[in-house]
């Protein structure tokens, strides 16, 4: 079984999403590890009521980043994961802890990438007026939600839609996309070929 742990910001509903699969057998892992820069978020909770233990690396208790990311790093390497999972975590990633993750580290973004990288996806869907919007699933590289292709899934926008009602027809896709994403890694079937991720 491959160890996953979690990198997770706030909420933490896709996070549940894992542990409830992982936890009816769908994936062949174990949740070894949730590591938080929020010591407020609710996923904590989440990671209690499953067993799951906890790291706060709360970024507001570092001088600098380097030192946050310094600290992020030693927790990251304590859950001894072959996959790391960012499920809502909202910063980016040095490019030393990206290098050392590389390969085995996945975000998933809710935007049909590489459109509406960055903060405020659906926001930025609404904005644009696109038809389509849906999630992405990818590996994690230097750039900006510019990794690899792992898994996408889309939903329509809808006429009278808000950014909350797209988040949301958005969110229950990406429900099944990060649970899947992981699935197969940790199922061993995921190829990678430069830019594009073959499923075996
Ligand atoms: C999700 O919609 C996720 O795709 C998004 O934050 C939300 C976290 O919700 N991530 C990003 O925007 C990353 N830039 P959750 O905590 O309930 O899983």
């Amino acid at each position: 079984k491959k160890r996953i742990a979690f990198l997770v910001s706030g909420r933490g509903s896709n996070f549940q999403a894992v542990l409830d699969a992982v936890a009816a057998g769908d994936i062949p892992g174990i949740c070894v590890g949730l590591v938080t820069d929020n010591p407020e978020a609710y996923a904590i909770e989440r990671a209690k009521n499953a067993g799951v233990p906890v790291m706060v690396v709360d970024y507001a208790g570092f001088p600098t980043k380097a030192a946050y990311e310094e600290a992020l790093l030693v927790a990251m390497r304590g859950c001894r994961a072959d996959l790391f999972v960012l499920a809502g975590y909202m910063r980016i990633l040095g490019t030393g802890i990206v290098r050392e993750f590389s390969g085995r580290m996945m975000n998933i973004h809710p935007a049909l990438l590489p459109a509406f990288s960055g903060l405020h996806a659906q926001r930025q869907a609404i904005e644009y007026g696109v038809k389509v919007a849906g999630c992405t699933v990818h590996l994690v590289d230097e750039g900006m939600d510019t990794g690899p292709i792992v898994v996408q899934r889309c939903v329509p926008v809808l006429p009278d839609d808000d950014e909350t009602r797209l988040a949301d027809r958005i969110l229950a896709e990406e429900h099944k996309a990060l649970p899947l994403a992981v699935k197969l890694f940790c199922e061993n079937r995921l190829e990678v070929d430069g830019r594009r991720v073959w499923v075996r």
